[in-house]
């Protein structure tokens, strides 16, 4: 999820995107760059840095000062680490064209090849790159950016927001979508093309919303909306109605609320490209280990150690390969037993855990392979891994892991499928099956998150509690593990979670009247289906207040069920974990906490 912003109009180019990149620098800030045109034919000013929007600022010149229209661009790093080089703008051969973009290009590679046939020589490892040279090609043909635009997205795959200028035409930009975000920003005498309205919030509310796949020309006082065929279209108009730090949440009360209704399109963003049409599984990271193991060991801490947890079901079930999970700061201090056979996964959505940086170290010494599973390019944890397997949940703000968790827990479903197509342990038809269940994920959190309201008014009637468990088997289990960890860190609640099978072994002696008790359904085909509603039975029959989550495989006579979409078993707990998010978010609403940055937590512990 990267931050795009283009303007052009009577005030310097320079300053307003600047500033509007300010805005819009917590969609991703491992690097930054812009683009601005001069008087026609004058060449364009360009500048990009890795790191912060301060770094970028600080290698700017007075050059193009007076410049009248311009792109800018903070970096969520897909392809490519955090390099001046992977930075965008990414430029033409003959430096005529400057493109930004937001989203992933899924056939960049043939592309690629295609463009290095025509001559053309790439400086960077990003997708976006492609799209330059293929786009100043097209315009050098027909010499007009917007319908250059259009025969360059025809042959795009993937996902995109695209911005261009060119210095033949200073004063026009353009811009493109494809399930990615790009709203207009009208002004007077003035126009600003971005990725969301907090960019052009502060000089005009009134805007205009792109549908897919529609291409956008503006000027100052030009605005024109055509399909990829060139036939115009309009747009839908819209006032804004937040304010400055509601539109960089997008509305949402919380980066937290935002993240988790963003869990949709990040499954599906780190779905892509691991399918082939044949349904073949693509992990080009694994692929690259050349791994012969008989074992995996999963490390990491916190909620991802609880997306290696859900990890290990699928893997050993699917693959036939033994796995461990063990908590990254309890592995670093031990002398585990490791061989050459053993690949170790770590899962990091910072990157950057010290336990779990030091646990990979502790690994790779004993001569394990190690691949991590990364939300952040280009993070310690991500450079000091033989392979990443980066998980393309975008920038998460909030403390409280949401997204990527899911993204993390999708991942090692990948990683599954492709370790039992290797093993042929899975036959096509299956490895097809689960991959259709893969793909349809995105949609059934989507219905879960539409029925979110009456879940959110339920929590409120628990706010005043002391204490809630969390009960669940197989892959249920890591899932109450992790709604319990969620309540502790926004409601600063005590909250447990037990596998059910434990409850006879000491927690039902924490049940009285009214405990309210979450119980995690498997479907009503499970092994364990009955064993989990006896448990049900046994904390009612003391006086719980259980809330259960369930498909509507189970027949329940409970006042408190949240129904979620049916699916595979072993997807289920992705499903299940939405609602436990909604809980202790609400909780935490509730109770007055600071949500985003709840007490005493920090995004990333970079610290022991
Ligand atoms: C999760 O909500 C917490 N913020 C915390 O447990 C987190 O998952 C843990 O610190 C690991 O962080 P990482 O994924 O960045 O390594």
């Amino acid at each position: 999820m990267c931050g795009i912003i283009g303007y052009t109009g009577a005030s310097p180019a320079l300053s307003m995107v600047i500033d509007s990149l300010r805005k819009l620098e917590y969609r991703g800030y491992d690097s930054a760059g812009i683009a601005l045109t001069g008087k026609a034919g004058e060449k364009l000013i360009v500048a990009k840095r890795a790191g912060k929007l301060s770094n970028l600022e600080s290698a700017l010149t007075s050059d193009h000062a007076d410049s009248l229209s311009g792109i800018g661009h903070t970096r969520w790093a897909t392809h490519g680490g955090p390099t001046d080089e992977n930075a965008h703008p990414h430029i033409s051969s003959d430096g005529k064209v400057a493109v930004i973009h937001n989203g992933i290009i899924e056939n960049y590679i043939e592309l690629k090849a295609e463009l290095e046939k025509r001559g053309h020589k790439f400086s960077s490892q990003t997708d976006t790159e492609s799209v330059a040279h293929l786009l100043s090609d097209e315009f050098n043909l027909s010499k007009d950016l917007a319908d250059a635009m259009r025969k360059v997205c025809k042959r795009l795959r993937g996902s995109f927001t695209l911005l261009a200028i060119s210095s033949d035409s200073p004063e026009v930009i353009v811009g493109a979508r494809r399930n990615s975000p790009l709203v207009v920003g009208l002004g007077r005498g003035e126009n600003f093309l971005a990725s969301d309205v907090s960019a052009f919030i502060a000089h005009t509310k009134s805007a205009l919303e792109l549908g897919q796949d529609q291409v956008v020309q503006v000027s100052p006082d030009v605005v024109l909306v055509t399909d990829l065929d060139g036939k115009q279209v309009s747009a839908k108009p819209f006032e804004i109605t937040w304010d400055a730090k509601a539109a960089e949440r997008g509305g949402y009360t919380h980066f937290m609320l935002k993240e988790i209704f963003e869990q949709p399109k990040a499954i599906s963003e780190t779905l892509l490209g691991r399918f082939s049409n044949d349904s073949k599984v693509i992990c080009s990271e694994l692929a690259s280990l050349n791994l012969d193991i008989d074992r995996i060991l999963i490390l990491a801490c916190g909620t991802a150690y609880h997306a290696g947890l859900i990890g290990k079901y699928a893997i050993e079930q699917w693959s036939k390969i033994a796995v461990d999970v063990e908590l990254a700061s309890e592995f670093r201090y031990r002398k585990p037993f490791l061989t050459a056979k053993t690949l170790v996964i770590t899962i990091s959505q910072s990157g950057e855990t010290m336990d779990t940086l030091m646990a990979a170290r502790h690994a790779k010494e004993l001569g394990a392979a190690t691949l991590s599973i990364c939300n952040t390019m280009g993070s310690s944890i991500a450079r000091e891994s033989d392979a990443v397997f980066y998980s393309h949940a975008g920038p998460e703000i909030a403390v409280a892991s949401t997204k990527a968790l899911l993204t993390q827990i999708v991942a090692l479903k990948v990683i599954a499928l492709y370790l039992a197509q290797n093993n042929k342990s899975l036959s096509s038809a299956q490895i097809a099956k689960i991959i259709a269940e893969l793909l349809a994920l995105p949609n059934k959190v989507e219905e879960i998150l539409e029925t979110v309201e009456p879940l959110r008014a339920m929590t409120r009637g628990f706010k005043d509690a002391t204490s809630v468990l969390f009960l669940g088997r197989n892959v249920g289990y890591p899932a109450a593990l992790e709604g319990a960890l969620k309540l502790k860190e926004l409601a600063y609640m005590h909250a447990e979670g037990f596998a059910g099978g434990e409850l006879k072994h000491g927690p039902i002696a924490l049940i009285e009247e009214g405990t309210p008790v979450i119980a995690i359904l498997p479907p009503a085909s499970s092994a364990i289906s009955e064993k989990m509603l006896s448990n049900i039975q046994e904390v009612r029959a003391r006086g719980a207040n259980v809330i259960a989550i369930a498909d509507a495989s189970t027949p329940l006579d409970l006042k408190h069920v949240i129904r979620i979409p049916s699916c595979d078993e072993l997807l289920q707990s992705i499903l299940a974990i939405v609602p436990l998010q909604v809980f202790a978010y609400e909780m935490a609403v509730a109770r007055g906490n600071d949500v985003d940055q709840p007490r005493n937590l920090a995004k990333s512990v970079t610290v022991e």
